[in-house]
């Protein structure tokens, strides 16, 4: 692992060659959105409202240029252009996420709206006539208000409501639907919508929500997972797992103490989840750290709750494949013991320091640079702490502003994929797809329309919200249909 990363910094500095081997006949290239960030109609065909239409509604200063959602890309509308924009990339795969609020529209009980059906079902029609596969993210982030007027994750009572949802697609759209994903990025989830984040409701104390957020939200995945492969499993033949964030976290130095700090770094961004499900229960690390700053500042026990024998049995092995998302990497280095605070935070109880060097390439996306080649160390971290399942990135992407810097995005993708292909090739790594983030600029959260990361473009200017292919969306529906990143394979 060190020698690969010291090996990498140096081919770095020397510049890489693009790698010339073709991408197997299987491997799947897609593109991925989300429901909310593209669909609009937020009020149409008896969909309720989610805890996003509600709180910029109430608040659009929370949007970076004070935009809503509520026509987005409108794809509820124009899905079919979608498609068609697919086709013409050569994709095999499209992961797009169901609104909750258009299928159940009280949250939990209740009808289900079959209007809310209707439109997956001709999304996922539209797709199997251009022989793309639809892979389908059950949550991405569009909680209905009603269940967030109940404290959302962090209710007890959402490891149920989010079952009994999943449940209803499952029998729905299982028959087409092989690929399912439960969850995107429970760490921005947690950590941005109970956390220290910025997704509002703020919660007074950080580092509690957060766990107990984390806590919800495994155990929910796995009882989706375990509903899955008890009751649909053997007619539907489909994979579920979860797509889990992270950057690449490497050591500044190859210090013990440095070593040390980057490995704990990574266990609490990704292993906090990753290890309940691939190995059982949360790590060590995560578990010692948290129990003993929750000591120190007088607390009876750890904020981070515990799971039983039971659950952790009941957790362990809930999934299909690994699913990544994964945008940029962070330098890592030890610090001495933060000291106790009121209220408690994540980052204290991590306790190392993050950083990326200024001579990284800079995107719009603070937290987005331009380091293709850390996706080696993070897939060998991957294989080695998870016993090498087969893994999907699900989100990788580049933002820019109006459009400009769209080669640096073809620049991105390419070299991702390369230093992904050399992975596969050399470290046995076994990868089974890429998903670029995004298909077409969309609503970005709290960036609104600023941020830009589709292959093609959107003009929000007008209604008709006119879709224009970039040069990348060239590039690489060229490499889908060469499964090749250069002129010639070998
Ligand atoms: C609206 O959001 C902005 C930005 O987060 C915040 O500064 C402001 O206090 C909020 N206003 C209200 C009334 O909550
Ligand atoms: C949790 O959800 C249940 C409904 O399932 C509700 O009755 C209860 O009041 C909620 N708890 C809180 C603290 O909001
Ligand atoms: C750890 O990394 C930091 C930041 O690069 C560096 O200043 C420090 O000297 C390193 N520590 C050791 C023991 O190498």
């Amino acid at each position: 692992m060190q020698f690969i990363v010291i090996a990498l910094i140096l081919q770095v500095c020397l510049g890489q060659d693009i790698n010339d081997n073709s991408f197997p006949d299987d491997f799947m290239f897609g593109t991925a959105t989300a429901a909310f960030q593209i669909e609009g109609a937020w009020n149409e065909d008896g969909k309720s409202p989610s805890n996003w239409d509600v709180d910029i509604h109430n608040n659009n200063s929370i949007v970076a240029d004070g935009n809503n959602a509520d026509i987005a890309c409108d794809s509820y509308h124009k899905y079919k252009e979608d498609v068609a924009m697919m086709k013409a990339m050569n994709m095999n795969h499209y992961r797009f996420s169901i609104a909750w609020t258009r299928i159940l529209p009280n949250g939990y009980g209740g009808e289900v709206n079959q209007k809310g059906i209707n439109y997956y079902k001709n999304l996922i029609k539209e797709l199997q006539l251009n022989d793309i596969q639809p892979f389908v993210t059950i949550f991405h982030w569009d909680l209905p208000q009603t269940l967030q007027d109940y404290g959302g994750l962090l209710n007890d009572s959402f490891v149920d409501w989010f079952s009994e949802y999943s449940t209803v697609l499952f029998r729905h759209f299982g028959d087409d639907v092989k690929w399912w994903i439960t969850f995107n990025e429970p760490q921005s989830v947690c950590s941005g919508g109970y956390g220290a984040g910025i997704v509002p409701p703020l919660i007074k104390s950080p580092a509690i929500g957060e766990y107990q957020c984390v806590h919800n939200l495994i155990k929910a995945h796995a009882k989706a997972w375990r509903i899955y492969d008890q009751q649909f499993r053997k007619t539907q033949k489909g994979k579920v797992s979860i797509s889990l964030n992270t950057h690449s976290h490497l050591p500044a130095t190859d210090s013990k103490e440095n070593r040390t700090a980057a490995e704990t770094q990574q266990l609490f961004q990704l292993g906090i989840y990753a290890n309940p499900i691939y190995l059982g229960d949360y790590p060590e690390i995560v578990k010692t750290r948290i129990a003993a700053r929750s000591k120190a500042e007088g607390r009876s026990q750890s904020r981070l709750p515990a799971f039983t024998r039971d659950e952790i049995d009941f957790i362990r092995g809930t999934y299909d494949f690994f699913a990544l998302n994964v945008y940029s990497a962070y330098l890592v280095n030890s610090i001495a013991e933060p000291p106790v605070t009121d209220p408690p935070s994540n980052w204290a109880d991590i306790g190392v320091n993050t950083y990326q060097p200024d001579d990284w390439e800079k995107t719009s996306a603070e937290h987005i640079k331009v380091v293709p080649w850390t996706i080696r160390p993070l897939l060998n971290w991957i294989a080695s702490h998870y016993n090498n399942p087969g893994i999907v990135i699900t989100e990788n992407g580049y933002p820019s502003w109006n459009g400009d810097k769209d080669d640096r995005r073809l620049y991105y993708i390419k070299n991702y994929l390369s230093y992904i292909r050399t992975t596969m090739e050399e470290d046995g790594v076994k990868v089974l797809g890429y998903t670029v983030w995004t298909l077409l600029d969309n609503f970005e959260w709290t960036s609104g329309f600023t941020q830009k990361f589709g292959l093609y473009e959107v003009d929000f200017k007008t209604l008709k919200r006119t879709r224009t292919p970039r040069p990348s969306s060239i590039f690489y529906g060229k490499v889908s249909k060469t499964r090749c990143l250069v002129e010639k394979c070998k």
